[in-house]
């Protein structure tokens, strides 16, 4: 097929490129996806204010290209950015536009030497050993909340704002090692960092410019960094089991980390380990309440919270898509990817691919296997998938005994956001068990 023949209409590129349209996920987002898979699940999107872009929306070739670290690099622009944005964060940097040293911006041979000597710490015996019980009090701990919320076995909270954000939260200012002091702190941070294209997280002195995202993403990287750099200094020596007294610690060929690559870590975790899994929590309580059977099978039999969890991630997919760039001409599908082209893959079209998902727009515990892309695949895969399975199990093990039955008491709001995005709302009303 031609290049001409792979041109996405206006109205599905938009609908799952621009931020603005996320709110209306199950209405615009996740139809366009469908229409992209059954159609055109390689199709090149030329939408003002964006460079072309290939979107990539089924399973299978979402997988070929997260897999092929030699076709396709990862490289400045990670996710999703505006020409404008672009042409600010090269004005930033003279040039390069990489705006911070994250693992997500790093290709071999740097990126398998950064990721590789942080790799004991994500380990899922460590965080068991060192974690899982303290992880366990802060569930219980917010469960006792959402109960205390009840009056004669009933009860209504927003799950989000209410119960469930708290939770992370403190699972990751744990793994940090910082006093729950700074969690007003480092949610603030957070909320700014993944809302970076919300306006109504922008920075005053930003608001209304064109490349409004790109100065807030800038402005709060650097102040996550800062943070960092000045807490790191205050661990070296100790023997603290936290990731950051970790990675003070840790070396990269003989030599301790250079600052921009611990800074850049810690400062990209606080809100990677905090937005996603409040994100991945609430998405699938949503599921719970429209497949309550569901809740009910679980209630029977705990030893399907494992595989509540893994549900819970493929039916939320918190992480919309990732970017990556071809490094050489390459075909997927019937596309003929050129070197330097934009791919953007759309995780949230993946995870519901009937060609892998049976019923993919059901809530089913017992799915088995449930390949889900929520993590990525490959040699991205997030580093953190064993703390937020754990932490989701436990929370989840702690919370699905108390409850008897839960259902929405009003309307739900989802994130105008198109790189970590979900419900910004979830009212319930609940019974005790
Ligand atoms: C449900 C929760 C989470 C979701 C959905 C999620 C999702 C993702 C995704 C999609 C990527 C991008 C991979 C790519 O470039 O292809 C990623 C990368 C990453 N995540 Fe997570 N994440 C979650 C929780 C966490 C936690 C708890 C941590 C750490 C405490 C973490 C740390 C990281 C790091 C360090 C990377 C960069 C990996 C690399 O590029 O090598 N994430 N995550």
């Amino acid at each position: 097929m031609a290049t001409t023949d792979l041109h996405v209409p206006d109205d599905i590129a938009r609908a799952v490129m621009d931020p603005a349209s996320y709110p209306q996920l199950e209405s615009v987002v996740l139809p366009a996806c469908t229409w992209l898979r059954d159609n055109l699940p390689v199709g090149l999107a030329t939408v003002d204010g964006w460079d072309p872009v290939w979107l990539v929306s089924r399973h299978a070739d979402i997988v070929q290209v997260l897999r092929n670290q030699g076709a396709f690099h990862n490289g400045d622009f990670p996710h999703l950015t505006s020409i404008a944005s672009k042409e600010f964060a090269r004005s930033l940097t003279s040039g390069s536009a990489r705006s911070f040293d994250y693992p997500s911006y790093m290709d071999p041979p740097e990126h398998p030497k950064v990721r590789s000597s942080a790799n004991d710490f994500f380990r899922p015996e460590y965080i068991r050993k060192n974690y899982e019980p303290a992880f366990r009090e802060f569930a219980k701990d917010v469960v006792d909340g959402l109960m205390a919320r009840a009056d004669g076995g009933v009860g209504e909270a927003d799950f989000v704002n209410d119960f469930v954000r708290a939770y992370p939260l403190r699972v990751v200012l744990a793994i940090l090692g910082l006093g729950e002091d700074l969690a007003p702190r480092a949610l603030a941070l957070t909320r700014e960092f993944n809302g970076f294209h919300d306006p109504a997280n922008h920075r005053a002195e930003f608001a209304g410019l064109p490349d409004a995202a790109a100065r807030q993403w800038a402005a709060t990287i650097k102040d996550l960094r800062d943070f960092f750099s000045d807490l790191r200094r205050t661990r070296a020596g100790s023997e603290s089991n936290d990731l950051v007294t970790f990675i003070e610690n840790a070396r990269i060929d003989g030599e301790p980390w250079e600052d921009r690559y611990a800074d850049s870590l810690l400062a990209g975790i606080l809100p990677a380990g905090h937005d996603t899994t409040a994100l991945a929590l609430s998405g699938g309580v949503l599921g719970l309440i429209r497949f309550p059977e569901q809740l009910a099978a679980c209630k029977r039999d705990p030893s399907l919270i494992p595989g509540l969890v893994e549900e819970c991630l493929r039916y939320s997919t918190p992480a919309k898509h990732f970017m990556r760039i071809a490094v050489e001409d390459v075909t997927v599908g019937d596309a003929v990817i050129k070197a330097g082209d934009e791919v953007m893959c759309l995780f949230a079209s993946g995870n519901r691919d009937p060609r892998v998902f049976a019923d993919p727009d059901v809530f089913d515990v017992t799915r088995r296997p449930n390949p889900h892309l929520t993590f990525s695949s490959g040699p991205h895969i997030c580093s953190g998938i064993h703390i937020a399975r754990i932490e989701m199990r436990v929370l989840l093990e702690e919370l699905i005994p108390r409850i008897g039955t839960v259902e929405l008491a009003g309307e739900i709001e989802i994130e105008p956001a198109n790189l970590v995005s979900g419900l910004r709302t979830l009212p319930i009303r609940f019974t005790t068990a």
